[in-house]
């Protein structure tokens, strides 16, 4: 499947498996991670959890041309991940048993993925979270159109907020997204600004929508000192992978709707 654009590399993993392949990948995994692993209360949640980082750090040690357990993912500003001292850039977006991960050369990536079929309350989430031109359009959309572009609307605004780790606290209502024909930041305020910005819609196989969000920002990651040096990386070469796919039970409970 193609990428996005070059210098954008995508992958779709499955997060069912085995015990035994769980017990095998978790041995990848950070003292951390597994400690976190073990606060999951629900074992599925945990095997997707552990599934999750052990192919992320598969994912990002490739692209750094070093071994998956050698790859030091760190947290910045309101908890977004990142490398330590590299310039590559990744982000993580997981819906049910689905986790789609992006990584960029260069600048920041942020990636969001929801259920086509999630329930979402379209008056309220429109009144938090989208601009008066989208919601004037959202309006003229029979019921499932109407949440279904909600929902696509989303994902573009989840996507920018997390390349640049505001998270929640990003200015939804500011940012002015226009999904057709291709999705793009039509206006927001700093560091918002379109002609930094470009949107992908991503296709998976079954019934979801997912928009990476690429952010080509001067801006080190959180955590990296301006005067630091990072190694120079393998980088990514606009590749678009799959795992597997299966869709199962609900992973998330459901943050916003
Ligand atoms: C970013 C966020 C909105 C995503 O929530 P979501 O839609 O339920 O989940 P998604 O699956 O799309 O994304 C989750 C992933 O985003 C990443 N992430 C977490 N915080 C992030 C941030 N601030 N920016 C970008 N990505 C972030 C993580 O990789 C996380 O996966 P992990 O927990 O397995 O490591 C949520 O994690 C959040 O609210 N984080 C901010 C919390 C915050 O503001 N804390 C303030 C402390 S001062």
């Amino acid at each position: 499947m193609p990428s996005p654009a070059p210098g954008i590399a995508i992958w779709q993993c499955d997060l069912e498996l085995s015990e035994n392949q769980i017990a095998m990948l978790a041995q990848c995994l950070s003292a951390a991670e597994r400690q976190r692993a073990t606060r999951f209360g629900m074992p599925l949640l945990r095997a997707r959890y552990v599934i999750g980082r052990a192919r992320l750090r598969w994912v990002l040690g490739r692209a750094l041309s070093i071994e998956p357990q050698a790859v030091m993912i760190e947290t910045g500003r309101r908890g977004r991940p990142f490398v330590r001292g590299h310039e590559v850039d990744f982000n993580v977006s997981h819906t049910q048993a689905i986790a789609l991960i992006g990584i960029v050369n260069h600048g920041r990536i942020g990636v969001d993925i929801e259920s086509g079929n999630r329930r979402v309350n379209v008056e309220g989430v429109g009144r938090r979270f989208m601009t008066l031109r989208e919601r004037g359009e959202l309006a003229t959309l029979a019921d499932d159109d109407r949440r279904r572009a909600l929902l696509r609307l989303w994902t573009c605004k989840e996507a920018l907020s997390k390349a640049t780790g505001d998270a929640l606290s990003a200015p939804f209502r500011h940012l002015e997204v226009a999904v057709a024909p291709a999705p793009r930041l039509v206006a927001g305020p700093p560091p918002y600004v379109p002609a930094d910005w470009q949107l992908f819609d991503v296709a998976l196989n079954g019934d979801y929508l997912a928009t990476v969000a690429w952010w080509r920002t001067e801006t080190p990651d959180p955590g990296c000192r301006r005067d630091q040096k990072r190694p120079a990386s393998r980088g990514v070469s606009g590749e678009y992978t799959t795992f597997f796919i299966t869709p199962s039970a609900s992973f998330r409970g459901g943050l916003l709707f």
